[in-house]
């Protein structure tokens, strides 16, 4: 009987551990062209047609103009527009470079769980749970570090030279939602007062906040 009710456990939990829907076939190189089909993820071009360097790319390789944002922050990733081979995996590849100084604010990839490798450097890495308890930890190059799935997290240069780091996601579409901009420059604009209470500020300093990020 308790055989019974761990295996029914075990049954409805697997639709909950996986992230993107599984693939139906080896592969199915994405038809970056298409725009006329709206689909979970993007078409297939005929599997006959798909080659080796569908596979393949070098975008990873060199580090990106973390000059770009005021966060100081450059995210490069293996989407399906650079490697269509990607495509329907549920998985997806980023590097991630650091100027001195950069933090990359808090942000959700609601649909995926991050780990991250550190190419080099060192930096302060955290995430809330939805008990607002903060896990944070300092790591250097080489190590490892898991931001659970859409949970909020942050990364923070802490080293006197830029850093860099390899993540790769659960999703081929993990979704970035980054709290700063998202509340305070989204499109059309939170209405002020509510931004005023929720974040226990004035409307002059919600103007403020505003402006700096961007918003309208
Ligand atoms: C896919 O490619 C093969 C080989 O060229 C061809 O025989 C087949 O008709 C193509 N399928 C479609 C749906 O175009």
């Amino acid at each position: 009987m308790a055989y019974f009710w761990v295996s029914l456990l075990v049954v409805l939990l697997v639709p909950t551990i996986s992230a993107d829907p599984d693939t139906l076939q080896d592969f199915c190189v994405a038809d970056t062209s298409s725009s006329t089909i709206f689909m979970n993820g993007l078409p297939c071009i005929n599997s006959s047609e798909a080659s080796v360097e569908h596979f393949t790319t070098s975008i990873l390789s060199t580090q990106g103009n973390t000059t770009g944002n005021p966060f100081g922050v450059s995210v490069t990733s293996t989407r399906a527009g650079v490697l269509p081979g990607i495509n329907t995996l549920g998985i997806i590849m980023a590097r991630v470079d650091f100027a001195v100084g950069a933090v990359l604010p808090p942000h959700t990839h609601p649909r995926a769980s991050e780990i991250i490798f550190v190419l080099e450097g060192k930096l302060r890495v955290g995430f809330v749970d939805t008990t607002n308890k903060l896990f944070s930890a300092d790591i250097k190059t080489g190590d490892v570090f898991v931001f659970p799935k859409a949970l909020i997290h942050f990364v923070e240069n802490m080293g006197n030279s830029p850093a860099s780091v390899i993540a790769a996601l659960n999703s081929q579409a993990p979704g970035n939602s980054v709290i700063p901009l998202a509340t305070f420059a989204s499109n059309p604009a939170i209405p002020s007062n509510v931004l005023a209470k929720s974040f226990q500020i004035n409307d002059l300093e919600v103007q403020t906040i505003r402006k700096n990020l961007g918003g309208s």
